[in-house]
């Protein structure tokens, strides 16, 4: 039998005036509950991706991870009911004159359930066959009573054109799909903001994971449209951008680079001016993400400063054979390289810390 390891970690008093915190003690991280005056004493560190359990929340008897939500029970370690096979290590834990003593060495075991992978998380390999182009239109709209939209519009184009070259192609739109905005996992830790995103590991009905496959798995070029609001882009390309978080965050923590020989292109219109701003913005969010862009990657129109006259910004956008052949001269541009990086096939698979985000500030005192 093991030699029994009582360790004093501080005293009734003092670890009872919270319900759950947060002590290390010999080097060991632990999560320290008490309720109706009985202690319970857990490793701190989640089953899941090692979120700090003793910085969550009680449940009852149980402790929910400030991650994502898992549970465990706080004084047996035992998953929540049908996940007790999820097992934390448990400590026993005695009070001896007001002091409360935890055993190290007689922590029971962590076990895992084993818990299928996200259909998401498989190696990202791009399948044989030919070139494949995702359209995905950021423009909010009252489905049931369609208006016309320029940016969709140009992207059907850019689209319709691909059929021409033999590529296959998929139209996303956001506004037809129900997800989450970022909750912001990563706003907790960089390691709570996992691959694939928190929400749809957690929400079978969260429909983001369209966009995730398509842009991670499907696709060799997407193009993204966006109106312009307020001199930005759509709401709903942001919200999708915060949840694409998680696919540069993957870089960030992992060295793990999930768009690799993949093109964007873009098509932004407005009533308004400000294309090359978000153009901009675009540009240096997809190229964090790990896509390549075709010489003049995005084609644009606005009607102006000096104009109101929207309706007939619809008419010239619906009428333009220019806009309409510049959309189409954009998907080539993409196509035509992403058929180039395939055959090259020389992106690296891993960048350590690619863009040197997170970096550690070495400062050489002056001589
Ligand atoms: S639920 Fe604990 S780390 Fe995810």
């Amino acid at each position: 039998m093991a030699e029994e390891n009582w360790v004093d970690i501080g005293s009734t008093a003092e670890l009872s005036g919270a319900p759950l915190r947060r002590v290390t003690t010999k080097n060991r991280e632990l999560a320290v509950s008490c309720k109706d005056g009985q202690f319970g004493v857990v490793s701190n560190a989640c089953n899941h991706v090692g979120g700090p359990l003793g910085d969550g929340r009680l449940d009852g008897e149980y402790i929910v991870c400030p991650w994502h939500n898992w549970k465990f029970h706080r004084c047996t370690g035992k998953g929540e009911p049908g996940f007790e096979e999820d097992a934390v290590p448990a400590y026993p834990v005695k009070i001896e004159n007001d002091r409360v003593l935890v055993d190290l060495a007689a922590a029971t075991k962590r076990t895992k359930k084993p818990h299928a992978p996200h259909p998401l998380a498989r190696k990202v390999e791009r399948a044989p066959g030919p070139l494949r182009l995702a359209g995905i239109s950021t423009s909010a709209m009252d489905e049931a009573n369609p208006r016309f939209s320029g940016s969709d519009h140009l992207l059907g184009h850019a689209l319709q054109s691909c059929v021409l070259h033999g590529a296959e192609t998929r139209l996303i739109r956001l506004s037809e799909l129900k997800f989450r905005a970022c909750e912001g996992y990563y706003s907790k830790s960089a390691h709570a903001c996992t691959w694939p995103c928190s929400i749809t590991q957690m929400d079978d009905g969260d429909q983001m994971d369209r966009v995730y496959e398509a842009l991670v798995h499907w696709a060799d070029v997407i193009i993204v449209a966006s109106p312009i609001r307020w001199g930005a882009a759509s709401s709903l390309y942001f919200k999708m951008a915060e949840r694409l978080n998680c696919v540069q965050n993957a870089v960030t923590i992992r060295n793990q680079v999930l768009i690799r020989n993949k093109v964007a292109g873009f098509i932004i219109v407005g009533g308004q001016d400000n294309i090359q701003g978000v153009a901009g913005q675009m540009l240096g969010f997809f190229a964090e993400l790990g896509f390549i862009f075709p010489q003049f990657p995005y084609v644009a129109h606005s009607r102006g400063w000096s104009r109101e006259d929207m309706e007939r910004n619809v008419e010239i956008v619906r009428n333009s054979a220019e806009l309409a052949e510049g959309a189409s001269m954009l998907a080539k541009r993409c196509l035509d390289l992403a058929a180039h990086l395939i055959a090259q096939d020389d992106a690296p698979t891993s960048i350590e810390r690619g863009g040197r985000k997170a970096h550690d500030l070495h400062m050489e005192p002056r001589p």
